[in-house]
């Protein structure tokens, strides 16, 4: 007798991470590496995090908390929004989560049934599609490119996505770092609320962009779904918390499901987590070390023959048009780590059908590592 096993394991892999573990494998037997592959601070968390954390483990319990998370860490992330966005916003809207990946799963499940259409950017965010495909909602591609700063727009969906449910839209983007601003972010907005489209909103890069600062869909849309994390900006990205503002209607179906599927998000982390919006000096400092990596390998990625690059206005990746030196991008990176030690992401990982001649630089590193892995690219390419 052979025992089922259900089809949803077999969405397909979150390739960077396969990338890292070929990675880690090659250092593990001596080999060099230059990470330039997975999407994470090179930095740890802020003293004061780790500070209030070691208090927390002293004198707390560390028991479950309310599985939408610690009152003091939710009125503390309201006040983030009057004081960064000039927002304001009830605390009472504010869920914690177990990283933005367990915002996912609660607001697909929250917002949409099985059946229903997400549309979304390709290139974007892999685990978007993956996570919709396990849960039996169907993801709806909208492929973007450099003509609309590789961000969707109202026409694009109109042409590649019509009688959607939702809308998922990241500003700044993973893997291009490109951002939507206004008006065309209040376009979307509208195009949904005028369509009765759930727009989710992932804000995960905010705080880390090179111009002007990124805008919050909260601002515009109460029916949208914001969410985030304290992974990339704040530098706490193993401690696995994030956050989301849910529409005041869905808070008791938010509600439900989180108490089943989590219980609650990591204690310790949150009662460390509330320290780190004192800290945005050090952070801010920290992102002043990614806008030199990107200078750095915008002025070095053309003297490689790749120049044909996203303007990445935030995060901390470049994505880069390759098709003049391959049309298999996963046997590109491979053969790349494999002869230089640099390890960087194929686009399939972004978009299965156009991401064969794209690969994505992170570059969250040490500024040595970024400037060693352009010289080992310059040279291998040469
Ligand atoms: C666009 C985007 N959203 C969400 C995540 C997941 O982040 P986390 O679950 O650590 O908050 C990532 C991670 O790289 C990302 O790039």
């Amino acid at each position: 007798m052979t025992l089922k096993i259900a089809d949803r394991g077999t969405i397909s892999p979150f390739i960077v991470m396969d990338v890292m573990r070929a990675a880690n494998e090659r250092a593990a037997l001596g080999g060099d590496v230059l990470h330039l592959e997975v999407g994470q601070p090179g930095t740890a968390a802020p003293r004061r995090v780790i500070e209030a954390a070691k208090t927390a483990l002293d004198h707390d319990r560390l028991g479950y908390t309310d599985s939408f998370g610690v009152p003091e860490l939710r009125r503390r992330i309201a006040r983030h929004y009057h004081d960064y966005y000039g927002t304001d916003i009830s605390a009472e809207r504010i869920i914690i989560t177990t990283g933005s990946s367990g915002g996912f799963v609660l607001s697909f499940l929250s917002a949409f049934d099985a059946g229903d259409r997400v549309a979304l950017a390709a290139p974007g965010y892999s685990a978007y599609r993956n996570i919709l495909i396990a849960l039996d909602i169907e993801p709806v591609v909208i492929p973007v490119g450099p003509d609309t700063n590789f961000q969707p727009t109202p026409e694009l969906i109109i042409e590649h996505a019509q009688s959607i449910d939702g809308l998922i839209i990241a500003s700044p983007s993973n893997p291009t770092g490109t951002m939507i601003h206004e008006p065309a972010l209040a376009l979307l907005s509208d195009y949904c609320r005028d369509h009765d489209v759930r727009l989710i909103s992932d804000e995960i890069y905010h705080g880390i962009t090179y111009g002007p600062k990124a805008q919050t869909v909260c601002a515009l849309n109460d029916d949208a779904i914001i969410i985030n994390s304290f992974s990339k900006y704040f530098s706490m990205t193993g401690w696995r918390l994030g956050w989301m503002i849910v529409p005041a209607n869905m808070l008791r179906s938010f509600e439900c499901l989180s108490q089943n599927l989590f219980i609650s998000p990591p204690t310790l982390s949150q009662l460390a987590g509330t320290a780190v919006f004192e800290c945005t000096d050090e952070l801010d400092a920290i992102v002043a070390g990614y806008a030199e990596n990107r200078s750095l390998l915008l002025a070095e990625l053309p003297k490689a023959g790749i120049d044909k690059l996203a303007a990445a206005e935030g995060a901390f990746y470049l994505y880069a048009d390759v098709g003049h030196l391959t049309n298999d991008s996963y046997s590109f990176c491979q053969k790349l780590l494999a002869e230089t030690g640099v390890a960087i992401t194929p686009g399939v990982d972004f978009d299965p059908d156009r991401g064969n001649r794209f690969v994505r630089f992170s570059f969250a590193g040490p500024n040595s590592d970024i400037a060693k892995a352009a010289e080992k690219l310059i040279d291998w390419l040469r």
